[in-house]
């Protein structure tokens, strides 16, 4: 949710500031500004659209103007939240002498509003921003860090912030409660983020801002504080990852990019984490004796979107195999709806970008409630990762693209390894955990396979192209797998498609079933296909034309449907993943086709930092 990069150092900022919004670009794209800093006072530029119309407004200053060579500025690319997509409501807010972008919501934002038009202020946004930006203002009397510093005491809400002033070249106050800011230290430079990807050309130290802190920073000095207190001291650490790994690499889109890295970005994540001899998944991040893990007495899965259907295969494998009393929920509803939790629950929160801020919550929630909390996490040093202090890390290397593709498979192949790690606590032997293991090892080949499929899935895609509306079904392991299909081409299609538990149509969508109507079936074989073949049936019976997702040479499934892709056969905890790379693609497709703007969907953002 919006994206704010910052520069203070000897270079010109314009370049690294405009470089940095391109890589944040997925966190919104409705709006994106700059504020310079020149000898005429500070210069704010801005514009409705993505990064590259405010390049068109850049492009338009010659090339010996100020803008080009000033050192310090700040930037931003928006998802809006307060006020629609405009040229007036993107950030830059600017205040006097003062400019400002922001990431994140500021609650109380009416009251302040009425006070500061009270003093004289002039609204020219519908931005909770703008207040921020004129509350600095109102307390400035030379000192931002002292201004800013009151002013967000004086804030309910969440921010990510970074804000500059006329009268002090060179420095720049970031601070952050709820919306991420790194910091990454250069040489007599420092660029400021809202995440590692916009940092990684220039440094690889990042420092990581916790909330309420508040930082000073001019070029490569930094002093960090809370807002209650001193200075404080924030290790810096390393970006492990390549700045090529965020880089399309040849691909039309990150889209496509992340669904063909999934074989490797899965053996990453499996990789030193299996022991084949005994048969048994070490995750050492979860930082549990064998005494807790007996000890547990249930497994509450809390996530969001994708991280959300992945937790449902987390909760199957994990009753299935471990015999452990296992839920998943909606974090959001997790937080607010008062669930029973106590200290031998074991709370898992799945979050790709560790941002998610209902996620965030219900981890807050379950840790004030005495439960043990870790985190299913990708992006390290983020705010779930930290908050947990305990958890295992993806490994799936950077995800940029809004659809998430190489999270799921790589959270479905970390929880298949907690539900062996309880499963070999409990009832399953060594040598059905050394089975289990040697699934876990055949994911990436499993999806090798499907990606072989790539043309022959495109050319299914085409014969759906023209739909708007589409049905997924499926029972067990593949009920999630069907959820997370529906989501794919939903959001990058624009297509309506919602998913089923197979067993669930007959209770009412089938009303919703014609010819314009189609319903992806999963339908692989293992327990539940007789009963989905029996629903394919029905949906056939309706004219509905049927795509099914069957297992590779299974000649009767392939009688009853009207299109397939075949899925390599293996046990259905396993095939979920294979299955969803298919539907992934099948959505990847279908969205190109209708010439979709498939990295960058409308209203999306990859990173949901607002309740
Ligand atoms: O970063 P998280 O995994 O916490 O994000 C959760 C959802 O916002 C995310 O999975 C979202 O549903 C994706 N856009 C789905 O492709």
């Amino acid at each position: 949710m919006c994206g704010i990069v910052g520069y203070t150092g000897t270079k010109p900022a314009v370049p690294i500031l405009v470089s940095g919004l391109k890589r944040l670009e997925y966190r919104g794209y409705d709006s994106a500004g700059l504020a310079v800093e020149t000898d005429g006072g500070i210069l704010v530029e801005k514009e409705k659209g993505k990064v590259s119309e405010l390049v068109n407004l850049l492009n338009g200053h010659d090339e010996n103007a100020p803008i080009h060579a000033s050192t310090t500025g700040i930037a931003h690319t928006r998802w809006a939240t307060h006020g629609t997509p405009t040229q007036e409501n993107a950030h830059p807010h600017a205040s006097k002498k003062i400019a400002l972008v922001h990431n994140g919501i500021i609650e109380n934002y009416k009251s302040l509003k009425t006070k500061l038009i009270g003093e004289g202020y002039i609204f020219l946004s519908q931005t909770d921003t703008e207040v921020l930006a004129h509350l600095v203002d109102s307390f400035y009397d030379g000192d931002l860090l002292q201004a800013v510093t009151t002013a967000l005491k004086n804030v309910e809400g969440t921010y990510g912030i970074a804000c500059m002033a006329q009268d002090e070249p060179g420095v720049l106050i970031v601070a952050r409660r709820g919306s991420p800011i790194v910091l990454g230290v250069g040489e007599n430079e420092t660029i400021v983020a809202s995440d590692a990807s916009a940092i990684i050309k220039h440094t690889r130290q990042a420092i990581y801002l916790d909330d309420n802190d508040i930082a000073k920073i001019c070029g490569g000095e930094i002093d960090i504080r809370t807002l209650d207190s001193g200075t404080v001291s924030r290790e810096a650490s390393e970006i492990d990852w390549s700045p090529d790994a965020a880089e399309k690499g040849g691909y039309e889109h990150y889209m496509l990019k992340e669904i063909y890295e999934q074989p490797d970005a899965i053996r990453n994540t499996i990789r030193g984490r299996m022991n084949t001899e005994l048969g048994t998944a070490m995750l050492g991040g979860l930082n549990l004796s064998p005494r807790e893990v007996v000890d547990i007495q249930r497994l509450v899965i809390v996530g969001c979107g994708t991280s959300l259907n992945a937790g449902i295969v987390g909760e199957f494998a994990t009753e299935d195999f471990a015999g452990l009393a296992a839920e998943v929920e909606q974090a959001a509803e997790f937080r607010y709806r008062n669930p029973i939790i106590n200290s031998r629950d074991l709370v898992l929160a799945i979050s790709q970008s560790g941002e998610t801020a209902d996620t965030l919550a219900a981890v807050r929630e379950a840790t004030q409630k005495g439960a043990l909390v870790a985190g299913l996490v990708n992006v390290v040093g983020s705010t779930i990762a930290r908050e947990t202090g305990r958890g295992v890390y993806l490994h799936a290397g950077p995800e940029i693209s809004v659809a998430s593709t190489k999270a799921f498979t790589c959270q479905v192949a970390t929880l298949l390894m907690v539900a062996l790690k309880f499963a070999r606590s409990r009832r399953m032997s060594v040598e059905q955990g050394r089975q289990f293991v040697k699934e876990i090892d055949s994911l990436p080949d499993l999806v090798n396979q499907v990606l072989a499929k790539d043309k022959e899935i495109a050319a299914v895609a085409e014969r759906y192209v023209q739909y708007e509306k589409m049905f997924f079904i499926g029972r067990g392991y593949l009920y999630p797998v069907a959820k997370e299909g529906a989501l794919k081409l939903k959001e990058i299609s624009y297509i309506h498609a919602e998913a089923y538990h197979a067993a669930e149509l007959k209770h009412g969508p089938i009303a919703l079933l014609e010819k314009a109507m189609p319903v992806v079936a999963l339908a692989l074989e293992g327990p539940g296909k007789e009963k989905t073949i029996g629903n394919i049936k029905e949906c056939s019976a309706r004219d509905a034309r049927v795509l099914g997702i069957i297992t590779e040479g299974d000649e009767e499934a392939k009688s009853e449907v009207d299109d397939y892709i075949e899925i390599p056969k293996c046990r259905l905890h396993a095939a979920v993943v294979p299955a969803t790379v298919a539907l992934q693609l099948f959505a990847y497709h279908v969205a190109r086709l209708r010439g979709c703007p498939i990295d960058q969907p409308r209203n999306l953002a990859k990173s949901v930092t607002v309740e």
